[in-house]
């Protein structure tokens, strides 16, 4: 098999604030995406790493990974489905693969055991996802007043990386309505027929997506050290 990673690195970062995307900014003296690429080339099941990123992001980019091996870099685009339509296009360019594992560049801790539930899981089935499970109550809100709660069995909260058969990602970007919005490539897939596996991801895979997770994961990496 040639599996790769297709990093996606072309976001802003709008909600996390702060005067750099967040996937640039550093967590324990290391740059997030610097942490994500670590976290990818470290399992031996995955033999390259694609990255897609902003425009005029190149040099930026470069002086954060430093000599770390990318096998090749794509300018993304305005909405992350898009982003990873561009380095889903950009590896086919380049001989394709067999399978690929995509990542958010904003998810600095990958736990490897994560990549082996999703790959042992790809033997049987065009795409697989890591989640976790809901805790806490859930309940619709009708402006400031509660309405109707939500039964949270059977809820997960889905993570990435998202591994998937390539040639079936492709396929499924490629006939995907551009007029609609995909939150992850996990619905594109289901979209185009198939099932989806559900692994179990990890509490230390969570996105950096509001300002105070960037204190959290100093927190992790800091009682990671003791
Ligand atoms: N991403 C991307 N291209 C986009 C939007 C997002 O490559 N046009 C990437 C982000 O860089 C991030 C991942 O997709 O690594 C997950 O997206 P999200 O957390 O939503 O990041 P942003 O879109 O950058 O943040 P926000 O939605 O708060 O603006
Ligand atoms: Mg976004």
């Amino acid at each position: 098999h040639r599996t790769l990673a297709l990093l996606v690195a072309a976001g802003t970062g709008s909600r996390a604030g702060g005067n750099i995307p967040k996937q640039f900014r550093t967590v324990g003296g290391k740059a997030v995406i610097a942490h994500a690429v670590d976290a990818l080339a470290a399992h031996e099941g995955i033999d390259a790493i694609h990255l897609v990123i902003g425009a005029g992001q190149e040099a930026q980019v470069r002086a954060l990974l430093g000599d770390r091996a990318i096998a090749g870099v794509t300018l993304g685009a305005d909405s992350r489905r898009g982003s990873v339509r561009a380095g889903l296009e950009a590896i086919a360019a380049a001989g394709g693969a067999d399978r690929v594992l995509i990542h958010d560049a904003a998810r600095p801790f990958l736990p490897g055991a994560v990549v082996d539930r999703l790959l042992g899981a790809l033997d049987g089935a065009q795409g697989a996802i890591p989640v976790l499970p809901v805790a806490d109550t859930l309940v619709r809100g009708e402006g400031d007043v509660m309405g109707e709660g939500v039964a949270r069995d059977g809820l997960f909260r889905v993570q990435t990386p998202q591994a998937f058969r390539f040639d079936t990602i492709l396929a499924a970007h490629r006939g995907w309505d551009e007029g609609r919005e995909a939150t992850d490539d996990a619905q594109i897939l289901k979209g185009w027929g198939h099932d989806v596996i559900l692994v179990a991801g990890d509490e230390g895979l969570e996105k950096l997506t509001y300002p105070q997770d960037f204190a959290r994961a100093e927190a992790r990496l800091a009682s990671a050290r003791t």
